[in-house]
């Protein structure tokens, strides 16, 4: 045998030569940047292990929205942190609820923006679950409703989209009939459909103050050890009329994302978790990673994977980075 006529070096002797060969690119708009508001004003908290992120008032939040959008980045995904918890979650569906609030302000100031909203009760109810609670167990029937009243009511104050997070079965279909009979079938549902009971939640749950009182999210987030289920999870989304499917998180699930883009072709989004934040940040201040690169390594992955829209705490950083053709 000679030399092998194919010389892989060849194509990656000059960054002209790389670039013009790269199979994957990351764009400011890809990203969807995720905010949490709370109730009052000029507050901009940090959130101790997610440094850079905040707990914001609306006016701040006003503020990060129109920095993201002057950057390309087309969309937000809002959390609320509501001024009291009760057992059914009651400022989730609330008219005058935070994120209800937020929205209006956003869709006000920067209508060009879209607004996406987390559909879910665990900022808003006591015991921290995601639906209702009866006998020290979580409810999916009954939580539907509650979660389809959630969606509507974001819907109502002028939401682009609803992203329901919460994993009860069904709540997709919920959601859509809700929203169709409210008069709003142009909203597009974006599911988390293949939501795992991660560890990687943990700076998130302290941000949003949203950890469960009791037990934890196992009997309905999926087993981080299952594929072929979350196969069956976004087929179910699919049907019930999900728009775009979510593989949550990112990093420790490209399998998956690659599989969901693979056999089902819809758009799939990619949510790189709070924790994969907190990681690349963490080592980055310890100076034991460069974080600049670690970040877009970390998102150019998740892009190859086959994710289409990654939500991202890194969205400005990196949006900065291509801007600046550092990326
Ligand atoms: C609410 C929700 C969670 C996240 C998004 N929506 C937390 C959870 O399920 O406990 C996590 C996001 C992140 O970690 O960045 N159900």
């Amino acid at each position: 045998m000679p030399f092998p006529i194919y010389r892989p070096r060849r194509l990656r002797e000059s960054p002209l030569l790389r670039s013009m060969v790269r199979e994957t690119t990351l764009r400011a708009a890809d990203f969807v940047y995720p905010l949490f508001a709370v109730h009052g004003r000029g507050i901009r908290e940090p959130i101790g292990s997610m440094p850079g992120q905040y707990r914001l008032s609306i006016d701040e939040l006003l503020k990060e929205c129109k920095d993201a959008a002057s950057m390309g980045i087309p969309a937000v995904l809002l959390f609320g942190l509501p001024r009291d918890k009760d057992p059914r979650g009651t400022e989730a569906y609330a008219e005058d609820g935070i994120i209800q609030q937020a929205v209006r302000a956003v869709k006000d100031t920067i209508p060009d923006l879209l607004v996406i909203t987390d559909v879910c009760l665990c900022e808003y109810t006591s015991h921290g679950h995601c639906g209702v609670v009866e006998d020290g167990r979580v409810k999916n029937d009954p939580s539907l409703e509650l979660i389809a009243r959630t969606a509507i009511s974001h819907a109502d104050a002028g939401a682009d989209m609803v992203a329901p997070s919460d994993m009860m079965d069904g709540r997709v279909a919920a959601i859509r009939e809700g929203l169709d009979e409210a008069g709003f079938p142009e909203t597009p549902i974006m599911a988390y459909s293949a939501k795992y009971a991660s560890a990687f939640y943990g700076p998130f749950r302290e941000a949003a103050d949203s950890t469960p009182q009791f037990g934890d999210r196992r009997s309905y987030q999926m087993d981080p050890a299952n594929a072929l289920e979350a196969m069956r999870e976004v087929a179910l989304d699919v049907d019930e009329g999900a728009d775009i499917v979510m593989v949550k998180p990112a990093l420790p699930y490209l399998d998956v994302i690659a599989r969901v883009k693979g056999e089902f072709g819809l758009p799939v989004a990619a949510y790189s978790v709070s924790g994969e934040y907190a990681m690349l940040k963490a080592a980055g201040q310890l100076g034991w990673l460069d974080e600049e690169r670690a970040m877009i390594e970390a998102l150019t992955g998740i892009r190859r994977a086959g994710a289409d829209i990654i939500i991202t705490y890194f969205a400005k950083d990196a949006a900065r980075l291509i801007e600046q053709g550092r990326a």
